[in-house]
Formats: C-alpha cells, sequence, structure tokens
C-alpha cells in the first residue's frame, strides 16, 4: 500500500533517482538553472529570463521529467524575484517561466513555488553513482549562492529526511495494528517511529559541519522567500499570462515535509488553531500523494484514545518514548533555529547594517511565513502535552 502514497522503504518521501537533464527543447530551462548562482552575482538573470522563448510544457512526459522541471522554473522564479534584494523583488513574473510553471505545477498538484518538494526531495545526486548516500557523496543539481552552505543545507535536511523513512514504515505498521488490535504490532511499530525520530534529531547535528549561519542569514534564506504573509510582495506576484490578480503563495519551509506531519497524525497531536491552520495550509505546498498519507492517518481511530483505553502500560511507554522523542527533535530543532536566524539576525542590527538589520522581518518571519518563535514553541509544547501520565 506504500505505492498510493508514493514512498519507499528506503527513501521515504525523497525523488528516486531525480533526472539531471531534459528533452533538448528544454535546453534555456537548463541552462538558466544550472547557471543561477553566476547570474545572480553578476545580477543578469532578470536580463536572461527577458530573453527566454515562451516554451509548451507539453513535451515533458513523466513524473520525474515534470519534477526536474518544477524543480528548474523554482531556482530561476525564486532568482528572478530576489535578484535586487528583499527590498527590490519583482512584482511580475514573466510569461516564459510563469506559463509553463502554472501548467506543469497543475499536472503535479504542486503550486507554482519553490517547495520543499522541490528543493530537498527532488534536487539531488550522488558524485559516485555506486557510492552511498552520504554527505561527501552527494551534490545538489540546482544551487542558490552560499556555497557549501547552500549544498550543507539542503543535504542535511535531505539526509533528515531519509531518517524519517523507517519511521513513516513504523507510522504504516501501527496503523495496520490498531486496525487487528495487534498490540504488539502497535509496540514494535511505536518503536521503529521512535528510533527513527531519534536519528533525526542526530542527522540535524550536520547542519553545525555544513552550514555557516552567516551565510545562511545573510546570503541564501532569502532565495526561498515567498509572497505570501510578506510586506515586500503584499498582494502577491503577478504570474503574467495566467491570471490579471496578483497571486499569494507561501516560501519554501521544512514545515512542507510530510514526515514529521505524518508523525503528528499518527500520535494524534493537537496543535493551536492558529498554528494548526498554519501547519494543515502547508500540505498544500506537498506532493498530493504525500499530503494523503497524513490525510490517512488523520482519520484513522485515534491510537492515543486506543492506549488510553486500554491501560496497556508496555503500550503506554512506547507511546510516550515516542512523544518524547519529537519534543526533542522539536527542541533541537529550536536550537538550530536560534544559531542560525536569531542570533545572526541580532549581529545585524548591532552594526546597524540597514540591509540585514534592523526592518528585516526574516529575523521574526520563517521563510514560509510563520512567526518563527512563537510559532515553533507552540508547536512543541503542544507535542509536550500529548504525553500520558501513568497513573
Ligand atoms: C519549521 C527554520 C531545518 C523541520 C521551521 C520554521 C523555521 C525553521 C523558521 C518555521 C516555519 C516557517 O515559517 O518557515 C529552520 C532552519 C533550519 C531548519 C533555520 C536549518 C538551518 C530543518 C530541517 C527539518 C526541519 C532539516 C527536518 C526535515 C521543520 C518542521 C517545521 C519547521 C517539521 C514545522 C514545525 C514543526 O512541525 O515543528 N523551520 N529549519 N527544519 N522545520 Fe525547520
Ligand atoms: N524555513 C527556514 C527559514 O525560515 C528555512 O529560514
Amino acid at each position: 500500500d506504500s505505492n498510493v502514497f508514493d514512498i519507499s522503504e528506503e527513501l521515504g518521501f525523497l525523488l528516486k533517482e531525480p533526472l539531471t537533464n531534459l528533452p533538448d527543447y528544454y535546453r534555456v530551462w537548463l541552462d538558466l538553472a544550472n547557471n543561477v548562482t553566476h547570474l545572480l552575482e553578476s545580477c543578469t538573470l532578470r536580463d536572461m529570463v527577458h530573453k527566454m522563448p515562451v516554451l509548451s510544457p507539453d513535451l515533458l512526459s513523466n513524473h520525474r521529467e515534470l519534477r526536474l522541471a518544477h524543480l528548474a522554473l523554482g531556482f530561476i522564479s525564486m532568482g528572478y524575484v530576489w535578484q535586487e534584494g528583499q527590498h527590490a523583488p519583482a512584482q511580475i513574473l514573466p510569461k516564459a517561466l510563469a506559463w509553463p510553471y502554472w501548467l506543469i505545477s497543475h499536472r503535479l498538484g504542486l503550486p507554482p513555488i519553490l517547495t520543499y518538494a522541490d528543493s530537498v526531495l527532488a534536487n539531488w545526486k550522488l558524485k559516485d553513482p555506486t557510492g552511498d548516500m552520504e554527505i561527501g557523496n552527494m551534490d545538489l543539481i540546482f544551487s542558490f549562492p552560499g556555497g557549501e552552505t547552500c549544498r550543507g543545507f539542503f543535504i542535511v535536511s535531505l539526509l533528515v529526511e531519509r531518517a524519517a523513512s523507517s519511521g513513516i514504515m513504523g507510522a504504516l505498521e501501527v496503523m495496520h495494528a490498531m486496525k487487528i488490535s495487534d498490540f504488539i504490532g502497535i509496540q514494535k511499530g511505536l518503536g521503529k517511529v521512535t528510533q527513527s525520530l531519534k536519528k533525526m534529531r542526530e542527522t540535524l547535528k550536520l547542519m553545525h559541519n555544513h552550514v555557516d549561519p552567516a551565510e545562511f542569514h545573510g546570503t541564501l534564506r532569502i532565495f526561498f522567500s515567498g509572497w505570501r504573509d510578506n510586506p515586500m510582495l503584499p498582494k502577491g506576484l503577478l504570474y503574467e499570462g495566467v491570471s490579471t490578480e496578483p497571486i499569494l503563495l507561501s516560501g519554501g519551509s521544512a514545515a512542507q515535509s510530510s514526515a514529521i506531519q505524518c508523525f503528528d497524525a499518527l500520535l494524534c497531536i493537537q496543535h493551536d488553531d492558529e498554528t494548526g491552520a498554519f501547519l494543515t495550509r502547508m500540505r498544500d505546498y506537498m506532493l498530493p500523494a504525500h499530503r494523503q498519507l497524513i490525510e490517512t492517518l488523520f482519520v484513522c481511530p485515534s491510537l492515543r484514545d486506543f492506549i488510553l483505553s486500554c491501560s496497556c502500560s508496555d503500550l503506554c511507554q512506547a507511546y510516550n518514548s515516542c512523544v518524547s522523542a519529537l519534543v526533542d527533535l522539536r527542541n533541537y530543532h529550536l536550537n538550530i533555529v536560534a544559531k542560525y536566524i536569531i542570533v545572526p539576525g541580532n549581529h545585524g542590527r548591532a552594526m546597524g547594517c540597514p540591509f540585514r538589520g534592523v526592518g528585516n522581518r526574516l529575523n521574526t518571519t520563517g521563510t514560509g511565513g510563520s512567526s518563527l518563535m512563537v510559532f515553533l514553541k507552540s508547536v512543541r509544547n503542544t507535542t509536550h502535552k500529548a504525553l500520558i501520565s501513568e497513573s
């Protein structure tokens, strides 16, 4: 049944063997996407986009081609909008980008903006194809400015996502075991989820060796900012040739990862109205098959109620270990956010740098558009509240 949700045992939600090339007709898209970093550094990406022909997406014939095209147009679009910095975003996405991007997005069921499903799940390759998926042997297909910080940020995110794959399988096992009241099965499945959450936390630590806070905050982050909840583009972005009104879309964020939302659904974590609404909205930025898995877990009979009613201490402990591992992961993530967003944000202010300091909304707002610390602490606290106190 994991096929329905387009997941695999080994890779979870990651796209298997992403393509790196498209039919020759699309060469101009790949030329620009492959060179986004250079074109941004020389401030010439917008000029190049203005020379782009309007290509039909009809020659794209399968899922992997569509994913590569969506990824490429995403990198070009983010670069196009933010080339001149956060204070001078483009207001209009030219038709040569907007129109094919719109149609491709529609076919995939993704929005026409760079998502986590693009930049993390579909943006990777092995340096040595016979080698392992470890950080030294992995590379991005497309990059933004920021050098090793950019590679590190996306590849570490990918490795965290991969560490979630055994937990996803565990969640499916719990779901099946629940249906037949198989206590041992539930316990085993929960154990898998716990181990996976611990592995995700360990893997997240790799950020420190590969991602520099100043580079991340000052150079890279702007490029996954969106045009919703963003005062620089309050009405959104106009997709020329698609709509006469601007469109509001959130920027890329790991809040768009399906993995943690699957665990929340399994463990029946009930987020507050506002944070819950944000997380639910982030599902619109996931692939439909992946969103479907969250929703399937969500409508299953409540695991937490089942455990409360069966008063089986082993099960209760297995559940609590799992919730604790999720709290630990969210706490570790909060430290990462302090190091990579709060601290460099304060430095900018201390130096009185108007570009990175005072008034920089990215110090208090996530690229997904949340009021980051308030949001993340609320999510962590509600996770903690799910713990069952044994009497
Ligand atoms: C949410 C920052 C890495 C998982 C967020 C948010 C921020 C943030 C600011 C708030 C949502 C928004 O508006 O964007 C960071 C930073 C990272 C990082 C600075 C690394 C330098 C990761 C990684 C993962 C992850 C590798 C794992 C896949 C999540 C999740 C949420 C989130 C699941 C939604 C809130 C939750 O469910 O707890 N992140 N993040 N983050 N991030 Fe990260
Ligand atoms: N969502 C992360 C941020 O706000 C990437 O920086």
